[in-house]
């Protein structure tokens, strides 16, 4: 029998599986399979705004996945990517579906000199984190000064969850903002994933296809039913109302 670890078999086996379905099915469906978690195009077109994304700004990704909500801001809005993730496969995977700068890395430990980056982000990630203060303090010794931090946030929304997937420690409202002023990060905007439009049928139907292509190789896999079970109890926690997805813009202290 296989020995399961539900955050790699989510974060790490899945990304693998999902570059190679997109290798059978082709790279219009590269993106939409990419984002892993991050919301929808139109939450994270909204970030792009807010962050003053454009040409040439350097934007690092921190936690980026399999790397799609960095290159659907780079395709759109022309910034330059940098990916930080811990799970090798999805760096691999990134790597061979965008090409874009990556380092294997966590985000409370970034191997990059203090102020070099013009934007931050991070989706989907500091619930999976053990230490969330280190992370934000990453996030913003390696940001520019003026540089603006954009995060999206699952948030606990009762004292106690009835069930919660592996690995994750969803914060309440007031934890987050406890946690964001003890790391100098000053809120400037917030907006709710729920707020915003769900993505085009022709995005999610190509995201359907990279998952039945990836049960269909592999669903009798154990990993794949790890990582499946894992994601249906978010999606349960999300639907019920008991967590929520929120976005942020911050601003460090100076
Ligand atoms: C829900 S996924 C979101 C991926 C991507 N940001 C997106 O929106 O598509 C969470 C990501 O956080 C990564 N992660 C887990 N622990 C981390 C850490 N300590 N530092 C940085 N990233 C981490 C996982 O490997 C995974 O890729």
């Amino acid at each position: 029998m296989t020995e399961t670890d539900p955050m790699a078999d989510e974060f790490d086996t899945m990304a693998a599986w999902t570059a190679e379905a997109v290798a059978e099915l082709g790279p219009d469906h590269a993106i939409p399979a990419a984002c892993r978690g991050s919301g929808s195009p139109a939450a994270l077109e909204w970030l792009c705004d807010r962050l003053r994304l454009g040409p040439g700004v350097r934007l690092l990704d921190c936690g980026a996945g399999v790397g799609g909500p960095a290159e659907l801001a780079a395709r759109r809005h022309g910034v330059a990517p940098v990916l930080a993730e811990p799970m090798i496969h999805a760096c691999r995977a990134s790597a061979r579906l965008f090409d874009r700068p990556v380092v294997v890395a966590t985000g409370d430990r970034l191997p990059f000199a203090s102020g070099v980056f013009e934007a931050v982000w991070s989706l989907g990630v500091l619930c999976t984190v053990p230490d969330q203060a280190g992370l934000l303090a990453e996030l913003r010794r390696v940001s520019r000064p003026q540089a603006l931090v954009g995060l999206l946030v699952f948030l606990r929304t009762v004292a106690h969850l009835p069930q919660q997937p592996e690995g994750n420690h969803f914060l309440t409202d007031g934890e987050l903002n406890g946690l964001l002023a003890r790391t100098g990060l000053t809120v400037l905007e917030r907006a709710e994933l729920s707020d915003f439009a769900d993505p085009e049928p022709d995005w999610q139907a190509a995201a359907d296809r990279v998952e039945a292509v990836i049960e269909r190789r592999h669903g009798a896999d154990q990993r794949w039913q790890s990582a499946r079970s894992q994601e249906q109890v978010i999606g349960q926690l999300i639907s019920e109302g008991l967590v929520t997805g929120r976005l942020l813009v911050l601003q460090p202290a100076a």
